[in-house]
């Protein structure tokens, strides 16, 4: 059985003036009409219906998930007391989960990514709970195209059905595995993962790329919940602990004041750092579909509609002899731009944004500088 668990907890900070404390990136409609948070719900069926859903969020947060996903019964929304990243909330999902059935299926989602071809996403993430039965903990890999520094990497072993051992880091191996690549019929061969290293240094990643033999982690992740409740006590065992008092009050009086002194000791760390990387049961899907976690404005340019000359534009926004910008206008708020390349002007009503392009990641100094100024 498949549980999908969307991980809905992140303070995005590159989306400003459109995104706000109150109204994080995974609740904006960077792409299409619906947020991101909403889409990534929407395409799930068939795969999984949404009383076998979970989104876990934090307190600011709860009351908006449940405007947009009116249908999600009231139990699915797991509400942490604050945010400690993603390991603890990978945690207390599998608690959950475990609860209904032992040896479900979790799906990890990250509520800010959009997928352009959302059956190619469902037959991989169907392969993935597939070989998650078997015990192995799965990514879904993805080709990468930059040395992109804030991803995760996996470098790819040998065929999953192949002989235990075959494919892990040797200390001198020298055989490089083919790469991975979609099998003839269409469905996805699942490797083992020889290496996970997460956030590398940009050489590192540069490195990655040009040797071919490595994946991009997607962050989708898929696990039984006995299987990552294992891993985190031996990898994570301060969690472990904290998620064993949690577990003895879920379905009792005490499990909201258990939750809320527990919640706070665990780790603040991301199941990246804290599980994958020293992990050795990872095994990796690729999948091809059109995946993009919308890191930036910047990025808006691979997911959205472009005109004829490379721009973005929305609302009531024009551009005049402008190449490659992207300018999101407000409707009834005319917004002009003239004779500029590769810039971001952001219109968000009571806040405007102007930033080259590849500046697209230094927004965060806006959000850090009208903090600092309360
Ligand atoms: N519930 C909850 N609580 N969710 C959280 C929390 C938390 O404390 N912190 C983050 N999240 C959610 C975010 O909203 C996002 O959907 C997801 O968990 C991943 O967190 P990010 O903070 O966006 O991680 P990242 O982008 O730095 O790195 C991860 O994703 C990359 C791909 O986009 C890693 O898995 C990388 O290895 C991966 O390449
Ligand atoms: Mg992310």
């Amino acid at each position: 059985k498949l549980f999908p668990v969307v991980m809905a907890g992140g303070s995005g900070t590159r989306f400003w003036p459109l995104s706000r404390k109150a109204r994080p990136k995974q609740f904006l409609a960077l792409v299409g009409e619906t947020p991101l948070l909403a889409a990534t719900v929407a395409r799930l069926p068939p795969l999984a219906k949404l009383d076998r859903t979970f989104v876990v969020c934090g307190p600011a947060h709860a009351a908006a998930a449940r405007r947009i996903l009116p249908d999600l019964p009231k139990d699915n929304l797991l509400v942490e007391p604050c945010a400690r990243n993603t390991a603890p909330c990978v945690g207390l999902a599998a608690l959950h989960v475990a609860r209904l059935d032992k040896k479900g299926v979790l799906a990890m989602l990250p509520a800010d990514h959009h997928v352009a071809r959302p059956a190619a996403f469902r037959e991989a993430l169907a392969a993935a709970a597939e070989v998650a039965q078997g015990g192995a903990i799965v990514t879904l890999g993805v080709k990468p195209s930059r040395p992109e520094t804030g991803y995760g990497y996996l470098k790819v072993g040998a065929r999953l059905d192949g002989p235990p051992g075959e494919g892990r880091e040797k200390p001198r191996g020298k055989a490089k595995p083919a790469p991975a690549k979609p099998a003839a019929d269409g469905g996805a061969v699942a490797r083992r993962v020889a290496k996970f290293v997460e956030k590398p240094d940009r050489a590192t990643a540069q490195r990655y790329l040009a040797d071919g033999g490595y994946l991009w982690n997607s962050g989708i992740f898929v696990f039984r919940a006995d299987v990552i409740l294992d891993e985190i006590r031996r990898t994570l065992p301060d969690l472990g602990e904290q998620l064993e008092r949690i577990d003895r009050a879920i379905g009792t009086p005490r499990a909201a004041r258990a939750l809320a002194e527990a919640f706070p000791r665990c780790p603040a760390i991301s199941i990246d750092y804290g599980v994958m990387e020293k992990s050795d049961r990872i095994a990796v899907v690729p999948g091809d579909f059109g995946w993009s976690d919308v890191g930036s404005f910047d990025a808006l340019r691979e997911v959205r509609a472009q005109d004829a000359r490379g721009n973005v534009v929305e609302g009531e926004a024009m551009i005049f002899d402008g190449k490659d910008n992207v300018v999101l206008g407000l409707p009834g708020r005319p917004l002009a731009v003239i004779g500029v390349d590769d810039l971001i002007v952001v219109d968000a009503g009571d806040a405007v944004l102007v930033c080259r392009r590849d500046r697209a990641q230094d927004v965060r100094k806006a959000v850090d500088e009208l903090k600092r100024r309360g």
